[in-house]
């Protein structure tokens, strides 16, 4: 029989903490621009993360947003999160945008995919038109957000979105080095037949096809990797790694990557959220580290609630320090294009 010390009692069995008490992440807010599949795997993980007060989703296309908000928070209930999720329908002038007002943070996935045979910079013109104009409303409705980019190609279009915005180069920055870490560690684990957990690997360089996956600075359980494989195999991995996302475009043929490249930029935003200080490898604003300046470059930074804290520079060994350096001038000349765009 119900009385009222069993509905104490109840109570206190569902303690009614807030997602703000639990993560003391005070009504942080994420938005994801784009509900295509990186888009809307992103907004997933953030949501289940539980660490976000609202999710917000954005498209260009009308209902799908929202759609993918209402069947993503009916998961709540079954995985267990609080995450408020909200889809929204976007304009060219901006109409909708109003919903993104206070992000902490802001995804840019907006853009279209490679197709099978197609490069990344093939996807340079009719994207930086879709970024350029996403930019702009980010701008001006979330004029205080850090800004994480993973639209193609990605150093160009991290450079285009800083211009765009007007943002502090801090606060606009790209994601590429987390995902191709990524790759290449399940490559090596793969080939030695351990643990992804024990295996450190690093890509510095363009997201692109002057990627530079760092071998002499990757361990396996500490050891250095350059010791445990000979190193015709170890370039096979950075070959594979630096053509990691092609490979899979080859085999969807109607797109491109998403589950690995939604969880790199969902823990990007997190690290941004939390204030996490961790060091990664982002596409960032370059200047003067390696001796290199003036250019967005995948490097590792370190990150905070003000996007990019520092860059943190690695050592490197003689062709790998040449290799960060043509990497910066292949990306130099394309980021100058971009102002044309
Ligand atoms: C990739 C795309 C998303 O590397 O850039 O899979």
């Amino acid at each position: 029989m119900a009385d009222e010390s069993t509905a104490i009692v109840a109570r206190e069995d569902f303690p009614s903490t807030t997602l703000t008490e639990r993560t003391g992440l005070m009504g942080k807010k994420v938005t994801v621009v784009g509900a295509g599949f990186y888009g809307s795997t992103t907004a997933q993980r953030l949501a289940e993360y539980d660490v976000f007060e609202t999710v917000v989703l954005t498209d260009i296309i009308e209902g799908k947003p929202q759609g993918i908000a209402l069947d993503l928070g009916q998961s709540r209930a079954v995985e267990g999160f609080e995450t408020n999720i909200v889809g929204q329908s976007t304009g060219p002038n901006g109409e909708g945008y109003e919903v993104i007002a206070d992000s902490d943070v802001v995804i840019i996935t907006a853009g279209l995919p490679r197709k099978p045979g197609m490069s990344r910079m093939d996807l340079l013109g009719v994207n930086a038109k879709i970024v350029r104009q996403v930019s702009q409303n980010v701008a001006k409705y979330a004029p205080e957000a850090v800004v994480i980019v993973v639209s193609n190609p990605l150093d160009e279009m991290t450079a285009l979105t800083q211009i765009a915005t007007g943002f502090p180069r801090q606060r606009v920055l790209g994601q590429a080095g987390v995902l191709d870490t990524a790759r290449f560690t399940t490559f090596v684990a793969d080939e030695l037949g351990v643990p992804v957990r024990s295996v450190k690997t690093l890509t510095l360089g363009s997201h692109g096809a002057t990627m530079v996956p760092v071998p002499s600075q990757c361990t396996v359980d500490g050891k250095p990797l350059t010791d445990l494989l000979p190193a015709e195999k170890i370039e096979e991995l950075v070959l594979r790694t630096r053509n990691g996302g092609a490979e899979i475009v080859g085999l969807l043929k109607t797109g491109s990557a998403y589950y690995a490249p939604s969880a790199a930029a969902a823990r990007m935003a997190k690290a941004v959220a939390e204030d996490s200080g961790e060091v990664i490898p982002v596409c960032t604003w370059v200047n003067g580290e390696y001796g290199i300046s003036g250019v967005y470059l995948g490097v590792q930074a370190e990150l905070g609630a003000e996007g990019v804290r520092r860059v943190v520079e690695t050592p490197l060994v003689d062709s790998e320090l040449a290799a960060l350096k043509e990497a910066a001038e292949a990306v130099r000349a394309k980021q100058v294009d971009v102002l044309d765009l």
